[in-house]
């Protein structure tokens, strides 16, 4: 039996309620509220980036579990901050690490933290006593103004694969499916992704219907069989038209109140942090153990999907006594903590972050997570505790 062990999340510093971006574009409020099913976006704070989010949710998975039988960190991310060097290396440094480790970073859009879970899967499959560290960390950009920019976010998930996990047993059938399109992509010159928004819909729903069909092929659960569905969530919404489009595929019978109820208890954190891009499907996965009593034996599902595009459809079972490994109040307290800012502050900030010239900089002290960006010397980024 091998799966997810531990897994915990971190967000941006600030908040901003999409009720104040509506106003400003004109648009009324309900759109993104119900339209979308987003009613605030994570906001970074000027020391933070992928790398402060990912040590930050990888922290208590390893305070709990200890580092020592760590020897694998995979980082997945579409927010690269360097072209060679993989942000997983400074997370490692901050989060202490052994030296006898191996550090990659994965990218395909939303995806690579499934790639992530899989490849951690066989490490483990070959040596039994190693746990391999999994982040996946983004920060969800696009142009302001644009359709697109009520569905930007940023957030991580952290989690560890090993063998007797304490949360989520995977079982041995994946679907897996890839076909190159254009639906969103973001050039090496571009801090902003290029979208096409509703053919990214369109691609989302045949990757993830593709996959679901080679899960089948695979010897994968029926549709029936299954109780409860994490899909990407680049909008909460997206979750529900996936899972209404499956489950047609499939020639599933149910109402559409038991078809809801599958879904909608994974979309409490997405809901309010936005798209958090690779961290996304695992924020769902999250937000359903959380938010349900007990989900002990059930069978999961995690539908991933990167843009460009690459989708995963996998089960797993949900453990007994997994809710003593929870952190749910402590999850509570992180998104209720950000302080609401208002839309002029937020957009001053979009206008000015990410820096990309290539001068010095020194970041303010902002954020209240445990590591921070410090800012740029002679083009090293500078990680350091916060206290
Ligand atoms: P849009 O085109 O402005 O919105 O942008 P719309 O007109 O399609 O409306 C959205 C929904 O709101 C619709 O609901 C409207 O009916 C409803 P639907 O019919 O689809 O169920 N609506 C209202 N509801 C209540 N009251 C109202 C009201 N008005 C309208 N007054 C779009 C939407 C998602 C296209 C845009 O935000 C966008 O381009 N976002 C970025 C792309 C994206 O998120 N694509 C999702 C699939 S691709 C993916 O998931 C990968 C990704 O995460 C990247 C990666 O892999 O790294 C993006």
């Amino acid at each position: 039996m091998i799966g997810i062990d531990d897994l915990a999340l971190a967000t941006g510093a600030y908040r901003i309620d999409l009720a104040a971006v509506a106003e400003r574009l004109g648009t009324d409020p309900a759109k993104y509220y119900k339209g979308l099913g987003q009613t605030e976006m994570s906001v970074i704070a000027e020391d933070e980036d992928i790398v402060t989010l990912g040590a930050a949710a990888a922290l208590p998975v390893l305070e709990r579990a200890g580092r020592d039988q760590i020897r694998t960190v995979l980082f997945a991310t579409e927010t690269g901050i360097d072209q060679s060097k993989a942000a997983g290396v400074y997370a490692h440094r901050l989060l202490g690490l052994s030296p006898n480790v191996r550090v990659v970073e994965l990218k395909q859009a939303c995806y690579s933290g499934t790639a992530a879970l899989q490849f951690a899967a066989a490490l483990v499959a070959r040596n039994p006593a190693e746990k391999v560290l999994v982040i996946a960390s983004d920060v969800a950009r696009y142009e302001l103004g644009s359709s697109a920019e009520p569905t930007q976010g940023a957030g991580a998930a952290a989690f560890t694969v090993s063998a007797d996990p304490a949360l989520l047993a995977l079982e041995p059938a994946a679907g897996l499916f890839t076909a190159d399109v254009m639906d969103f992509w973001r050039p090496n010159h571009r801090v902003t992704a290029i979208v096409d928004g509703q053919s990214s819909i369109t691609a989302y729903l045949e990757a993830i219907g593709g996959a679901f069909t080679d899960y089948r092929a695979q010897g994968g659960a029926d549709f029936a069989a299954i109780d409860r569905f994490c899909y990407h969530q680049p909008f909460t919404k997206m979750a529900s038209k996936a899972h209404r489009y499956l489950a047609q595929r499939a020639g599933s019978t149910l109402d559409a109140a038991a078809l809801a109820a599958q879904v909608d208890p994974t979309m409490a954190y997405n809901r309010r942090i936005g798209n958090s891009y690779t961290a996304s499907v695992y924020l769902a996965l999250l937000a359903l153990l959380d938010g349900e009593a007990d989900l002990t034996g059930e069978r999961v599902a995690i539908a991933s999907y990167g843009s460009g595009a690459v989708a995963e459809f996998l089960t797993g079972t949900v453990v007994e006594g997994y809710r003593e490994g929870l952190r749910t109040a402590t999850n509570e307290q992180i998104l209720a903590d950000r302080p609401q800012i208002s839309d002029d502050t937020y957009l001053a900030r979009q206008r000015t972050m990410p820096r990309t010239d290539p001068s010095d900089y020194t970041n303010r002290h902002e954020t209240r997570a445990p590591f921070r960006f410090a800012g740029v010397r002679e083009d090293q980024r500078i990680y350091e505790p916060t206290s």
